[in-house]
């Protein structure tokens, strides 16, 4: 009875240095069994705890879980920024198959006059049926493709476009707060005017906006080229975006509640 309870700690002292040694990959069970189990002689050494190959696993599935520690998240953060996620360069579904380029270009139709809200307000706006019906009830007008614009135009209803940029709800933005200091449309929107289906080219993350409140020089330009896709300063852009930003008095700010109010 005595001699056991002595006995008592001996298997736990032999356990934890196994453990120990199986934790820092020295020679394994070996090394233990003589050191310890002397008294047990030739079985010990015969018998190890843990096969040699386990010390490999065990380093193996070490590695991989701080790996997995590291890149579940990454692979997550990298994937929400993917153009999969974020729509960039993907055109998404339309009522209609309106084609800035025939209105733009080949017509020379000015943003403004469908957007017409893009100056004084916080939204561009998006062009009622009526709008093209001022043109469409002269031109086209046994168009299949403009079957709903005059649906929505005698039913007195809006024409449901769906949406290709659009910011989160917790952060503020103002159009006219941008075009009224010399930011054109271009500058987040892309080449509108050659883009059979709009899709969006920016993918609207805060350090897209922060890049350019930090240093707009860059891209500023004269306010009567807002709508111009095609304006390049004459001069070099830092000597022009510097007196612009001088003339208009452009101080973009960059707290926090300047986008989320
Ligand atoms: C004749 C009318 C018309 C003109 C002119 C026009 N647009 Fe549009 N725009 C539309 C319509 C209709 C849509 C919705 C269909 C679509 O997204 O393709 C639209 C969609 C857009 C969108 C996508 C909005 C969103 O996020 O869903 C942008 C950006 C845009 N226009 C910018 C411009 C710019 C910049 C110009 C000038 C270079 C311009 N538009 C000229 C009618 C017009
Ligand atoms: C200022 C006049 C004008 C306005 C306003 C206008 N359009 Fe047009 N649209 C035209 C012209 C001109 C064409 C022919 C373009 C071409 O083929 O070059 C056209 C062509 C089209 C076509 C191609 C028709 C087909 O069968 O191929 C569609 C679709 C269209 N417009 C949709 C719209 C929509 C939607 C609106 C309103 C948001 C609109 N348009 C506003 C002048 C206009
Ligand atoms: C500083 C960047 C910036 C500039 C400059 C800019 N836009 Fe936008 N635009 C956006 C953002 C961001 C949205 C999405 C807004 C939202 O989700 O509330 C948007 C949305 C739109 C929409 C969809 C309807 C709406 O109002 O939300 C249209 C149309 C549009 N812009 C047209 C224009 C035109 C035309 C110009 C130039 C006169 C212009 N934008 C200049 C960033 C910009
Ligand atoms: C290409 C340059 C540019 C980009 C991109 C841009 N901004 Fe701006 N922003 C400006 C300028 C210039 C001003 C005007 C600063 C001033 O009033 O002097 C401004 C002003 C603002 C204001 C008004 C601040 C006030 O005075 O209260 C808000 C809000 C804002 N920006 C939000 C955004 C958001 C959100 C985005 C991204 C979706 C964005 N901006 C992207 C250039 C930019
Ligand atoms: C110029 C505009 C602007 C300013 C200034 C700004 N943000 Fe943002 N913020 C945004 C936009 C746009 C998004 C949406 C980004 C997206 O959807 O990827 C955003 C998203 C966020 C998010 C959500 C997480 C994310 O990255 O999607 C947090 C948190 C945030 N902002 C915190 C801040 C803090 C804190 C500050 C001040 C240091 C700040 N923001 C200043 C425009 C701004």
């Amino acid at each position: 009875m005595r001699s056991a309870l002595l006995a008592f700690p001996g298997p736990i002292v032999t356990w934890v240095r196994r453990a120990r040694v199986l934790l820092t990959g020295r020679g394994l069970t070996l090394e233990v069994d003589i050191a310890h189990d002397e008294a047990k002689g030739d079985e010990a050494r015969t018998r190890p705890l843990f096969p040699v190959w386990s010390t490999a696993v065990f380093r193996l599935l070490l590695v991989l879980g701080v790996a997995a520690l590291v890149s579940i998240p990454a692979g997550l953060w990298a994937w929400e920024r993917t153009p999969y996620i974020t729509g960039v360069g993907t055109p998404r579904p339309q009522p209609v198959k309106f084609d800035h380029r025939h209105h733009v270009r080949d017509d020379g139709i000015a943003c403004t006059y469908c957007h017409g809200d893009v100056a004084r307000s916080a939204s561009a706006g998006m062009p009622a049926a009526s709008l093209c019906m001022g043109c469409h009830s002269q031109i086209w007008t046994n168009s299949a493709e403009l079957a709903p614009v005059r649906q929505a135009y005698f039913a007195d209803a809006p024409l449901a476009w769906n949406r290709v940029t659009r910011l989160p709800e917790f952060v503020y933005f103002n159009h006219s707060i941008h075009v009224s200091k010399g930011v054109g449309c271009v500058s987040c929107h892309g080449r509108v005017d050659r883009m059979a289906q709009v899709y969006a080219v920016e993918p609207f993350t805060m350090q897209f906006c922060l890049d350019c409140h930090r240093s707009p020089e860059a891209r500023l330009r004269p306010l009567s080229e807002i709508t111009n896709m095609e304006w390049q300063p004459s001069g070099s852009a830092a000597d022009s975006g510097a007196r612009l930003r001088q003339q208009l008095n452009v101080e973009p700010p960059t707290d926090c509640t300047t986008c989320h109010r």
